[in-house]
């Protein structure tokens, strides 16, 4: 499939700091994990599932990992990373069984940084499994259509649209703008067994392309 956007630079990735590598197993993912709410929640519901889940923000991925200390789930793994260097360094081609995408920061002044604007969205893909599946959720209900729209024009996938019912509580951003009586919708993109994409052979980093040290 000739995807009609700029192409991802992956080799061009510098490693995280501190960065893990990741067994070759399937994993689901979660990026921009926030305090860890629905992580914390979906491994425990799903003990046969393992989970790692990318925080960027100190603060937040401290209280998600604060609170997997008390709760202690085995099959979660908290990280803090960029995803965009985490992901290109760690994970393998068909690797990951679900992603979550849950209330992403709209970008409202630079649409560019959207997920599913982003060339980086392709690279995403590549580590989906066939029949694996990328859950997107927003209460901007154009940034949905507008990701509904890339899907059709650009990306080619399948997907389902999903209103959230208005109990759910799996996030502190889902909560808060369900209480503000807000529309919470999410996408469930499906990746068909014929998917191809240009990252389809490209193995994971595994931390080369290292910051040099300091020099003392
Ligand atoms: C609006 S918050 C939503 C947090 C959580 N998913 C929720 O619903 O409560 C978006 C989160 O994504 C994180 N984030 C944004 N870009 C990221 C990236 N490139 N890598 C990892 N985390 C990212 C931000 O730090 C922030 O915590």
């Amino acid at each position: 499939m000739i995807m009609p956007i700029r192409q991802f630079q992956a080799q061009r990735m510098q490693a995280p700091r501190n960065f893990q590598p990741v067994e070759n197993t399937p994993v689901c993912v979660e990026i921009g994990a926030g305090k860890g709410k629905h992580a914390l929640l979906f491994s425990g519901q799903h003990p046969e599932l393992k989970l790692i889940a990318v925080e960027r923000t100190r603060e937040k991925f401290v209280a998600m990992q604060k609170q997997h200390g008390l709760e202690g789930q085995q099959n979660l793994t908290p990280v803090h990373a960029d995803a965009l260097p985490w992901v290109v360094h760690a994970l393998y081609p068909a690797q990951v069984q679900q992603l979550f995408i849950l209330y992403p920061n709209p970008e409202p002044h630079n649409p560019a940084q959207r997920w599913l604007n982003m060339p980086f969205f392709e690279f995403l893909l590549s580590r989906l499994q066939v029949n694996g599946t990328v859950t997107l959720a927003s209460n901007i209900p154009e940034y949905i259509e507008e990701a509904e729209q890339q899907l059709k024009e650009v990306w080619k996938l399948p997907y389902e649209k999903q209103i959230i019912a208005s109990d759910s509580a799996r996030t502190h951003f889902e909560i808060k703008y369900l209480e503000r009586g807000e529309l919470c919708q999410q996408l469930v993109i499906c990746k068909p067994e014929s998917y191809s994409t240009r990252f389809d052979s490209f193995q994971p980093l595994n931390g080369q392309n290292a910051e040099p040290a300091d020099v003392q």
